[in-house]
């Protein structure tokens, strides 16, 4: 059977060519293209592009250039049909193109297991929807915010309280042999009695699906009082089973696919109501692993799909460290991690707060896995000195290994932020060293860009306020009616005394001038090049600099508080309570007023 042309291009449209490609050729950004080592000829330097917004590649070395279907045929040494097929599987499309003859196509060889799991998934649909058990299954599944709408969706169903009430409906049937059902992963078979028994009684039952979209296994959860009060396992899967490989498959990844491999990105969760709380978000590239840890089978199922996971593990101490666990695993994927507050979990923070607010959240509050990091080590005590040298010397070797060098500043300057024993210069000291350490495993190009940030004069600690308040004199040093607005502000000095200087200058002059720089302090000259140096965009943003400022007054009234922190501590160690309380009252006053 052929495919028509709006099929065709429903496919072509579903993907992203640089994804495709990326995949097998490593690819970097190069203004607005691609740019990455021709895979169909030698050569040493790249000369292959990928134009993105036309999504067609070209090479200009050998002349090779098409879309993306062009490429697989090419690559996969296949023809056009074979070719729109791979990407439809990928984009998770269901075509049927009769590439080569198969007459046994259909069969697949474990077609009974298949059949069977849709049956059960049938039955215990059927028994959640329409009995009388069932309806009270379905107002505690109500009462969890699952609409019948919902239960639709997810297929999810029902096993009843009894011991072998599935298994006395299939084998009536006749239609599975003895090793089917003994192999399903459905039943136990008793010894000592010489029967089969039903594996799930009385639970909440989430069918799995393979990328088909086919029934291959099940996870049931308890729902009664009684079940709860005798502890049952909260959670029980099927067993593995020649259909059903735990380690590689995930829960609603045969919807959530397609829609990963178009926004690029998948959100791994840790359970299967956080899976339906995201959709009820409007979140649908969402999955979670069966209760099993992230494997590396798993990750290299996810990559068929997409090179981006967006960790989404619930808040707690225990989610927190299967995050940290997972990003071994996801080494070479691009990862970013949502913070959910509280110790909840996605589907407990849709309860207290809304769908809506759970959709923002997947969005807005992620951080990088360098970022999470930092606060994951962090030690505990941070004004252990020992605690912090051991802290920095761990911390400073991930973040020699981002590929951003401006990255890296940002997290060294985090890093410094956070202890008290450390600043800037120090942190930065650690991160070189690994740099260099590092020099011979990282490109060419990475380690010219490192060297020229070695060589810079690093004459102060350049913290996260200098850096602000560094980027708002860069944008009065080129921006005349901003300085004009600032003369008439009576009241704004820059908190780093040289910055004033450069700033009473220039309100004085307009400028700053070759003069100027000769007759200077050494470290304000410093300082001028260095807010030089800031590599802004040429147009002032919106709200830029309003929000720089307000970063700036953040950051002064967080160095108050510290500061008034440690005054404490010191007082208190040297027995003066009287200080310590007076200092203790201030601090209270001050982190109410930045509430
Ligand atoms: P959680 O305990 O976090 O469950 O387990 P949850 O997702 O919040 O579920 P609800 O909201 O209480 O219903 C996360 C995942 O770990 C596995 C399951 O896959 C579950 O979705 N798990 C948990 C088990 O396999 N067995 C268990 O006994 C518990
Ligand atoms: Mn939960």
């Amino acid at each position: 059977m052929a495919i028509d042309k709006e099929m065709i291009a429903e496919i072509k449209n579903s993907v992203n060519i640089v994804d495709v490609i990326g995949e097998v050729v490593s690819l970097t950004k190069a203004g607005r293209n691609y740019l990455g080592l021709c895979p169909f000829h030698k050569e040493k330097t790249p000369s292959f592009n990928v134009i993105e917004d036309r999504q067609f590649f070209h090479c200009f070395g050998c002349g090779k250039s098409g879309d993306v279907f062009k490429f697989i045929e090419e690559y996969r040494q296949v023809n056009f049909l074979e070719s729109v097929k791979i990407i439809a599987e990928r984009a998770g499309i269901a075509v049927q193109v009769e590439t080569t003859p198969q007459p046994n196509r259909r069969l697949h060889p474990n077609q009974a297991l298949l059949d069977i799991h849709q049956d059960a998934a049938k039955f215990y649909h059927a028994v959640l929807m329409t009995t009388t058990i069932g309806q009270q299954a379905r107002a505690y599944l109500a009462e969890r915010g699952l609409t019948d709408d919902l239960l639709e969706v997810f297929n999810i169903g029902l096993a009843p309280d009894e011991a072998d009430f599935f298994y006395r409906q299939i084998s009536a049937k006749d239609k599975y042999d003895e090793n089917t059902l003994a192999n399903s992963g459905l039943f136990n078979f008793s010894e000592e009695n010489n029967r089969f028994y039903d594996a799930f009684r009385n639970r909440i039952m989430f069918p799995l699906t393979n990328d088909s979209g086919q029934v291959i296994a099940f996870s049931g959860r308890i729902w009664t009082e009684s079940d709860v009060e005798r502890k049952q396992a909260k959670y029980k899967n099927s067993r593995s089973t020649p259909i059903f490989n735990k380690s590689y498959e995930m829960y609603h990844l045969d919807k959530a696919k397609s829609v990963a491999s178009k926004q690029h990105e998948v959100y791994l969760m840790e359970g299967f109501m956080d899976v339906i709380a995201a959709y009820k978000a409007g979140v649908e590239n969402a999955v979670a692993s069966m209760g099993t840890a992230l494997t590396p089978e798993h990750v290299q199922h996810l990559k068929k799909f997409t090179k981006k996971v967006v960790l989404t593990y619930d808040g707690d101490t225990a989610g927190q460290n299967a995050i940290a666990k997972s990003l071994e695993i996801l080494s070479d994927m691009q990862v970013e991690i949502v913070r959910i507050p509280n110790q909840m979990d996605p589907d407990e923070f849709l309860q207290k707060n809304s769908p809506e607010a759970l959709g923002q959240l997947l969005q807005q509050s992620r951080v990088s896995s360098i970022e999470f990091l930092i606060h994951y080590l962090k030690p505990e005590n941070i004004d252990n000195l020992q605690a912090e040298i051991a802290f920095v010397e761990r911390i400073a070797k991930i973040i020699a290994a981002s590929p951003s060098i401006t990255a890296q500043n940002a997290y060294i300057n985090m890093v410094a932020e956070l202890l008290p024993d450390y600043d800037y210069f120090q942190v930065e000291q650690a991160v070189n060293n690994e740099r260099l350490s590092n020099r011979s495993a990282i490109s060419q190009e990475a380690r010219l860009q490192s060297m020229r940030v070695v060589e810079l004069p690093v004459s102060k600690a350049m913290t996260a306020l200098v850096r602000a308040e560094s980027q708002l004199m860069h944008r009065l040093l080129h921006h005349a009616y901003l300085l004009n607005e600032f003369r008439h502000r009576q009241d704004f000095i820059f908190d780093t005394a040289e910055l004033q200087i450069l700033f009473e200058l220039l309100k004085k002059q307009g400028e700053i001038t070759t003069v100027d720089l000769n007759q200077m302090e050494e470290n304000v000259r410093q300082m001028y090049y260095r807010v030089l140096e800031e590599n802004l965009p040429e147009e002032i943003a919106n709200n830029e600099v309003e929000a720089i400022e307000s970063r700036r007054n953040q950051l002064i009234q967080e160095r108050e508080l510290r500061k008034q922190s440690k005054q404490i501590r010191e007082s208190s160690n040297h027995g003066d309570t009287d200080q310590a309380l007076l200092a203790l009252e201030q601090l209270i006053a001050q982190k109410r007023n930045m509430e």
